[in-house]
């Protein structure tokens, strides 16, 4: 038996990463999980991975910056578990660099991402949610360390975090008479497939940095990290970056409280690169 027996989430970014442990943690706690994200075979590997374990989960290769692939998302949720109860709005991606040296796309693809695909996900979380028996349910934003402190990732990524916590402090308002809850979650940096979007040379000597070699590890922009050297990593230096595991953990904090108890915000930063940025 579990805390979140009979409950129903959806994770957007369930592929990789704070998303994926989090999908994973929750269908541990009991409950059903529908995951979207862009890359098949990796949900493939989740959704076996939680089926495995017993709860039922259902994917959606997807992209959130398409306002109907995340209705649609959600309709998946609904039509094979018949109903939604937690919503984690996680899909996020960053670009770094100077304003001075900008460009459009990627900004686009940030806010488009990080902002726009959130509050749809949210607007379709409580469409479904009011007609719960009883009416009520949980939002959990995925924002950043970066909504509290801007420079280290970017200016542009920190204002769409920002702009994640504004959101999430309105709609928490906007919804209680509801019955839905909103949390936010502000990881520090994460040791995930995040840091894809950064040029080679960047990867490269950060790589380096942490003791590996980028060619032998087989590092690549744009392509999931292998999750040896990940493994490695987190074991070898604890305390420079934070696990998924650690994330989805403080989700499942969240949504586990009784309804007489309201998870406003999470802050989680690793122990020892405290002053990284993510
Ligand atoms: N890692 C960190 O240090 C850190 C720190 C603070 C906040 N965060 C936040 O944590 C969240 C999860 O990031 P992560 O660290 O787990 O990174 P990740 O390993 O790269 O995972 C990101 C997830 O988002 C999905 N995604 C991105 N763009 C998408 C799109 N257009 N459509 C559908 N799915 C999309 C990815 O799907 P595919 O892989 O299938 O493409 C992947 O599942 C993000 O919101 C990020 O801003 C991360």
């Amino acid at each position: 038996m579990g805390g979140l027996d009979s409950k129903v989430v959806v994770v957007t970014g369930g592929s990789s990463g704070i998303g994926r442990a989090t999908a994973i943690a929750l269908a541990a706690e009991g409950a059903s999980v529908a995951i979207g994200g862009r890359k098949a075979e990796a949900l493939e590997e989740v959704a076996a991975e939680i089926k495995a374990h017993g709860s039922g989960c259902v994917f959606r290769v997807m992209d959130v910056r398409d306002e109907a692939q995340v209705v649609a998302l959600v309709d998946a949720a609904v039509d094979e578990f018949g109903r939604l109860d937690i919503m984690v709005n996680n899909a996020g991606v960053s670009y770094q660099g100077p304003i001075a040296d900008g460009n459009v796309e990627q900004w686009r693809e940030m806010l488009e991402t990080n902002v726009l695909a959130l509050l749809v996900g949210c607007r379709e979380a409580i469409r479904v949610m009011k007609s719960n028996d009883p009416q009520g349910g949980h939002i959990v934003n995925i924002s950043s360390n970066a909504a509290r402190q801007t420079g280290a990732t970017g200016q542009v990524y920190s204002a769409t975090k920002h702009a994640v916590n504004a959101i999430s402090d309105g709609l928490r308002q906007e919804v209680h008479d509801l019955g839905i809850r909103v949390t936010v979650v502000m990881p520090g940096a994460t040791l995930t497939n995040f840091g894809r979007t950064l040029p080679q040379e960047v990867l490269n000597s950060a790589a380096r940095a942490l003791g590996m070699d980028p060619e032998d590890e087989g590092i690549r922009q744009g392509e999931y990290l292998p999750q040896e050297g990940v493994d490695r990593v987190l074991r070898e230096r604890p305390g420079t970056f934070l696990a998924a595991d650690d994330l989805a953990r403080a989700v499942a904090y969240a949504v586990l409280q009784p309804a007489s108890v309201h998870v406003d915000e999470i802050l989680v930063r690793p122990s020892v690169g405290i002053s990284l940025g993510g």
